[in-house]
């Protein structure tokens, strides 16, 4: 089995956590994008339920699927988040933003009760930071904000290495108008702490960490769907 096989396990155990008259956040990316087709499903067979989704993109493909689907205008608390993730550990801090939709993700899951991460069972790790951590930031200042990050980089002792998404002739921009840089960071032992000191950074958006906001996961492998409850 592939790991697409593995991310529509997950995305479909996810689904039928979904119940009647439910708030959901609806995430981003290629296992998120196998959930909604299961919601998708569901509601076919009659589920209520309304969602606010956390990119562009994942809104365009669940409105051609008939969810419904409001705005956090207009639904400012949600009962649950679905959403993959880039990495997790043992408690549930992830890595998100693989897809750049960190920010509108990170809203999301923050203004949800819960937050279920689905995800094929390589997004397992022991310590995060294999996967390049998503900065997201402001165009204007880009430099300048660019030499901050790598100063506290410096200071947590991490590598300093931080690459422009699209590079520089054709920067990737986010749905927000933001660019993203990629922190090849290899091992994140002071999730929180770093956490704090980068969005002090006055061109730091947002981060790809996201700590404390996951309340479950559904991880797809060899051996079938397991759920991981944070330690
Ligand atoms: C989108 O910005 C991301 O946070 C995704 O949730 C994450 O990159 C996982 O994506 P895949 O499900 O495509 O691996």
């Amino acid at each position: 089995m592939v790991s697409d096989d593995f991310k529509k396990q997950a995305a479909e155990r996810a689904a039928e956590d979904v119940l009647p008259g439910m708030r959901l956040g609806i995430g981003t990316g290629s296992t998120a994008e196998f959930f909604v087709h299961a919601l998708a499903q569901r509601v076919r067979g009659g589920l209520d339920v309304i969602g606010v989704a956390t990119s562009e993109r994942t809104h365009t493909l669940a409105a051609d699927l008939g969810i419904q689907l409001t705005t956090l205008e207009n639904l400012p608390e949600l009962d649950l988040t679905i959403d993959g993730a880039d990495e997790l550990d043992a408690q549930l801090t992830l890595i998100k933003g693989g897809g750049g939709a960190l920010l509108r993700e990170k809203i999301v899951a923050s203004a949800s009760g819960r937050m279920i991460v689905i995800a094929d069972s390589s997004k397992e790790v022991a310590t995060l930071g294999r996967f390049p951590l998503p900065i997201e930031v402001v165009p204007f200042g880009l430099k300048t904000t660019t030499n901050a990050i790598s100063q506290v980089l410096g200071e947590f002792d991490l590598p300093q290495k931080l690459v422009l998404r699209g590079g520089v002739a054709t920067p990737f921009v986010t749905d927000g108008g933001h660019y993203i840089l990629d922190a090849h960071l290899e091992a994140i032992t002071q999730a929180q702490s770093l956490a704090t000191r980068l969005v002090e950074i006055p061109g730091v958006v947002e981060h790809g960490l996201f700590i404390g906001l996951a309340t479950k996961a559904y991880v797809a492998g060899t051996n079938g769907v397991k759920t991981v409850l944070p330690v």
